[in-house]
């Protein structure tokens, strides 16, 4: 079966989908994007992600005028016309065509571009199982990482550098020491005193959807959180830790920088966050 994209009013094509080249988003990475899970043919938590997308447009003042129900009805048909049952849609708002230039143009349309994809839910549940290895990068982005822009080198490039060393994720690190997040994911431990620890949302992460979502679950089953920075050693030392995103869900870190983390196998906290997290997709 053919894939289907959605671009700027019409389905067409996965594979025929093109853009113009001057969309500022390919000149300039000028957009925001968002990646929504879809779980037995549903959207994922979808209205924190549309919460999260007009906060993303409103910090680059994008001008979208979309209503969130037309919005949520191009990706649920795109959900359809794919046939996906368990994947994730991607999809992204540039500023628009203009002529190049890097001022704001003083008038164009968002352009938005989506694609669906399946995902073996099982391939991610073995993962789960086995846990993931991750090596420590530093984090050289922007000021501006709380919102969710497309322009990604730092992240891919960090990414790169961890499956080049064998790894799945590659853990950032600020000047001080401190770990940020994952080059595509928020990172967790569960420290010395079995806190569940993350760094506090502020502009150095991005505030992901399935951290909100995990802090919920967490909270329900009275497992203690501490939103604070922790460092590299902590990391290295801690009982336990995770990634969370959108496409990882809840994903166990057994290794760093090539030295093992606990006893080399995911922990009891991460477990039951992933069955709490399963539950919550309904999987
Ligand atoms: N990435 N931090 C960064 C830098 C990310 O790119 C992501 C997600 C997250 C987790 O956010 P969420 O839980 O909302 O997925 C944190 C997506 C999945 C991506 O770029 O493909």
């Amino acid at each position: 079966m053919s894939r289907i994209a959605y671009v700027d009013g019409r389905y067409v094509p996965h594979n025929r989908a093109a853009v113009s080249i001057d969309d500022r988003g390919y000149q300039f990475a000028d957009g925001v994007y968002e990646v929504i899970a879809v779980a037995g043919g549903r959207l994922v938590d979808g209205p924190r992600h549309l919460e999260r997308l007009h906060r993303s447009l409103k910090e680059l003042r994008i001008g979208w005028t979309m209503t969130d129900a037309a919005l949520l009805a191009i990706l649920t048909e795109l959900v359809r016309r794919n046939s996906v049952v368990d994947g994730s849609v991607y999809f992204q708002i540039s500023r628009g065509v203009a002529r190049r230039d890097h001022a704001f143009p003083a008038k164009a349309s968002p352009v938005l571009v989506a694609t669906a994809k399946r995902m073996d839910f099982a391939q991610v549940a073995k993962r789960q199982e086995g846990g993931i290895a991750v090596v420590t990068a530093p984090d050289i982005r922007w000021g501006r990482c709380d919102i969710k822009s497309i322009s990604l080198l730092p992240n891919i490039l960090a990414k790169q550098a961890a499956r080049e060393q064998g790894a799945y994720e590659a853990i950032l690190v600020d000047e001080r020491g401190f770990v940020t997040e994952g080059s595509s994911a928020n990172a967790w431990i569960v420290d010395r005193d079995g806190n569940l620890v993350t760094r506090t949302a502020s502009n150095e992460i991005l505030n992901g959807i399935t951290r909100l979502a995990l802090m919920d679950r967490a909270a329900e089953r009275q497992i203690r959180i501490v939103e604070r920075p922790f460092t590299v050693d902590e990391l290295k030392a801690a009982r336990e830790a995770f990634i969370t995103s959108t496409t990882s869900f809840v994903m166990p870190i057994v290794s760093v920088d090539g030295q093992k983390l606990g006893d080399g196998k995911p922990g009891p906290v991460a477990l039951t966050l992933i069955a709490a997290y399963r539950d919550q997709m309904n999987m």
